[in-house]
């Protein structure tokens, strides 16, 4: 049984096709619903099945003609018309949080993207024997490319003169393209035909060309970006995220910015508030941080560099909001409680993982109630979703 027929009844939450084969569920990449497919087994487990697509036998109305031609390389609902993926997106925000949060009717509305090509202002390519491309989901295996369609025109110009260079002493490049360009290489090549392009450039952790940040305009903001710290990387939603946080949380006297990055949502919210304080891990970004403070001219926030979830246990400052951005592991127990035990009138929560926003909504939820849900489409073509949450104090 090395080929099979499959009728696709639905998109599991990566954005795979899924169908039963006697019985057992099978996943299918690319294989969209109400269509049906040969497809070759890949693998065989005692509960399910993974499938590759040999040959479309029906295929659906909202299947499109996609631009790329790699597979498997992230954007999993790439053949999917773009209004389809937001539809997808939004009911499985919708189903997560119902199913794993105890939460319903709270979801509003997802907000798509502007640009839904070259939208990435950030992409990190792996080489392999001279090769360069990205992995395969979940393996090392490279998939070659001459260029991506969701990352900016630069950097597929950039793509091309990489493509035409000797790389074989070369792992990684990450291409940072924020109007000002910056080129990170691990390894050793001959960097002269990329400068004319790019401000910067590092090799192997050094500065080799131009300068040490490059800067991005957000709205009337302008932020550093560095060679380490994060920055959210479409450029268009990041700023209608943030503008959604402040919209959220309206004005008020001390708002804390836990997970802070390099203090973007700080400085937007330091227009609103008397004073901002924001906690963030990574030295480099609370660096920035305090360089995008002073290059914006503003005085009222201030940046410790520290574990948030441990931090915020000591902390002598009495937030009456607190906006919270962590990475997609959430929250800790210990630092959700310190949250409570701040009890500010307020809480925004930004993430960029719908099942632990799920886990920590439940928890919170005791205590505070969660208004509204805002989805942005910050990473179209892919399974991501970003997801905006107010939630208010409960009255005792
Ligand atoms: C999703 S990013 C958000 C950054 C920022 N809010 C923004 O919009 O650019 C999460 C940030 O949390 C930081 N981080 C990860 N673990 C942390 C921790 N335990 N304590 C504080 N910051 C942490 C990461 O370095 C990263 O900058």
């Amino acid at each position: 049984m090395d080929e099979v027929l499959v009728n696709c009844v639905r998109l599991d939450d990566f954005g795979r096709g899924i169908g039963y084969v006697l019985g057992k569920i099978i996943f299918v990449p690319n294989l969209l619903p109400n269509e049906e497919a040969l497809v070759k087994i890949v693998l065989n487990k005692k509960k399910y099945m993974v499938g590759e697509i040999g040959e479309i036998i029906k295929k659906s109305d909202d299947r499109i003609e996609t631009r790329c031609p790699y597979e498997k390389c992230g954007c999993a609902l790439k053949s999917l018309n773009y209004e389809k993926t937001l539809e997808f997106k939004k009911n499985k925000v919708i189903n997560i949080l119902k199913r794993y949060g105890n939460l319903e009717n709270v979801v509003r509305e997802i907000i798509p993207s502007a640009n839904i090509y070259n939208y990435r202002n950030k992409i990190t390519l792996k080489v392999r024997d001279g090769k360069i491309g990205y992995f395969k989901n979940e393996t090392n295996e490279l998939i070659e490319i001459n260029r991506c369609e969701i990352a900016s025109e630069k950097s597929n110009k950039i793509i091309k003169i990489l493509n035409e260079n000797d790389l074989s002493k070369v792992s990684e490049v990450t291409i940072k393209d924020f109007g000002e360009v910056m080129v990170i290489i691990k390894g050793n090549m001959n960097i002269s035909k990329l400068k004319p392009l790019v401000d910067s450039i590092y090799m192997n952790d050094e500065l080799v060309y131009g300068r040490e940040n490059i800067i991005a305009s957000l709205g009337d903001f302008k932020f550093y970006v560095s060679k380490e710290a994060f920055f959210q990387v479409n450029m268009d939603v990041a700023l209608k995220v943030y503008l959604k946080v402040l919209n959220y949380l309206d004005a008020g006297k001390k708002v804390l910015d836990l997970y802070c990055g390099t203090g973007t949502i700080s400085l937007f919210l330091s227009k609103f508030f008397d004073e901002v304080l924001g906690i963030e891990i990574n030295e480099e970004a609370v660096r920035c941080a305090n360089l995008n403070k002073k290059l914006n001219n503003i005085s009222n926030a201030e940046f410790i560099c520290g574990d948030a979830s441990k931090e915020i246990h000591h902390l002598k400052f009495q937030a009456d909001s607190i906006v919270i951005d962590p990475p997609r592991s959430g929250l800790s127990l210990d630092g959700i409680n310190d949250i409570l035990n701040i009890a500010p009138q307020r809480l925004v929560y930004v993430s960029c993982d719908p099942m632990t926003l799920a886990r920590d909504l439940k928890i919170l939820k005791n205590n505070y109630e969660v208004k509204e849900v805002t989805l942005f489409d910050m990473f179209p073509w892919t399974y991501h979703v970003e997801s905006v949450v107010k939630l208010e104090k409960k009255i005792n």
